[in-house]
């Protein structure tokens, strides 16, 4: 037996029950983990809520973690057991101190890198490897939009940004957010809690607007980061954290002067293992050398998981949260 969170409905972070639960055996295909720390991020909280639907009923939680693989199927090459492990990419269920995933799912951990750390980067620094390097691929020079800036993501970004030459702007709802987005690296913060980001932006950039806006905030900030693109600029929706961007008209992207907008997942740029790898290899590079810090800001034990996202929900957290089994 093993302990897990779990939710049997659709709810508020008190819906996270902490249980016994028997962990499977892998498929063939498939390695069992033995989870040393476990990464909190936004879209837990989607799954929980029902935003995004889960598989089944009652459902785990979590998608990214780290640990020493204990069994593994009958045709995995890859991995053995005692191996160093990583994952960012599901399937629910890493909330837990065994975790289940198919071979595909997993990279091996390099020796530099701690368990807190990889649980800490796994999914928010593979978003921000294809965000930054795949979705618009940045060369350096560039001045752009990143919301929510003091976050998971935000603050990867912020020291990815910097490491490659970039002028991000990051916009946060405080005071002490700006403070750490700039001295994780951002060129410039705007404080939405009071000042008006579309106004600020164009000030910053002489009037030219930015190619590209990151928004994982959704809802509230959509439009302004309409607002923010450069003509023919490229407004990426990335996230959903005031709630889903809906109802959109086409043709406020005429009007904005010809924009493009996309809408990615982390699900179809490390679309397979390969793919995975490469990211993974790239991600854990700007770690070990130096380029990229993964800032812990709180842990909690599993068993506080529904703690966490209240925390996570409410804005109270920075940087990387990791519940610990
Ligand atoms: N598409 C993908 O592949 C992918 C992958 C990973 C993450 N994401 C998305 O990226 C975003 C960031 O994820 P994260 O895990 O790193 O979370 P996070 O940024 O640590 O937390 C969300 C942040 O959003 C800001 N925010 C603005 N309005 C909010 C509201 N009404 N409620 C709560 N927060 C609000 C808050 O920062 P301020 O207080 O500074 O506003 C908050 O700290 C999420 O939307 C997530 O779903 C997408």
């Amino acid at each position: 037996m093993a302990k897990r969170i779990q939710f049997r409905a659709h709810g508020g972070p008190e819906v996270l029950e902490y249980v016994d639960y028997q962990p499977a055996e892998p498929g063939s295909k498939e390695v069992r983990v033995t989870n040393k720390a476990i990464g909190l991020n936004f879209i837990d909280t989607y799954y929980r809520s029902g935003l995004y639907p889960p598989p089944s009923l009652p459902s785990g939680v979590g998608s990214e973690g780290a640990g020493v693989v204990e069994a593994v199927g009958s045709e995995v090459t890859r991995f053995k057991i005692g191996d160093r492990v990583a994952y960012g990419s599901g399937p629910l269920g890493a909330y837990s101190e065994v975790h289940v995933l198919p071979e595909a799912n997993l990279v091996k951990l390099p020796d530099a890198i701690s368990f807190e750390q990889a649980a800490g980067v796994m999914l928010k620094g593979l978003t921000v490897q294809y965000l930054l390097r795949q979705t618009y691929e940045l060369k350096g020079g560039e001045t752009i939009l990143f919301h929510a800036a003091a976050g998971g993501v935000g603050s990867l970004a912020c020291q990815w940004a910097r490491a490659l030459g970039v002028k991000l702007i990051g916009t946060v709802s405080s005071a002490e957010k700006a403070a750490l987005a700039k001295a994780n690296g951002a060129w410039a913060t705007i404080d939405y809690s009071h000042e008006n980001v579309a106004q600020r932006v164009l000030e910053l950039t002489d009037g030219k607007k930015v190619p590209v806006v990151y928004d994982g905030v959704g809802k509230d900030t959509w439009l302004t980061s309409l607002d923010c693109a450069a003509p023919r600029g490229l407004v990426v929706s990335f996230g959903n954290a005031s709630g889903a961007v809906d109802g959109v008209n086409l043709g406020i992207l005429a009007g904005k002067g010809s924009l493009y907008v996309t809408r990615p997942t982390l699900g179809s740029y490390a679309n397979n293992a390969e793919n995975l790898q490469r990211m993974a290899d790239e991600l854990f590079e700007m770690i070990i050398s130096g380029k990229l810090t993964v800032n812990i800001s709180q842990r909690y034990p599993l068993a506080d998981a529904a703690k966490a996202q209240t925390e996570l929900s409410a804005r109270r957290t920075t940087g990387s949260v990791v519940l610990l089994p």
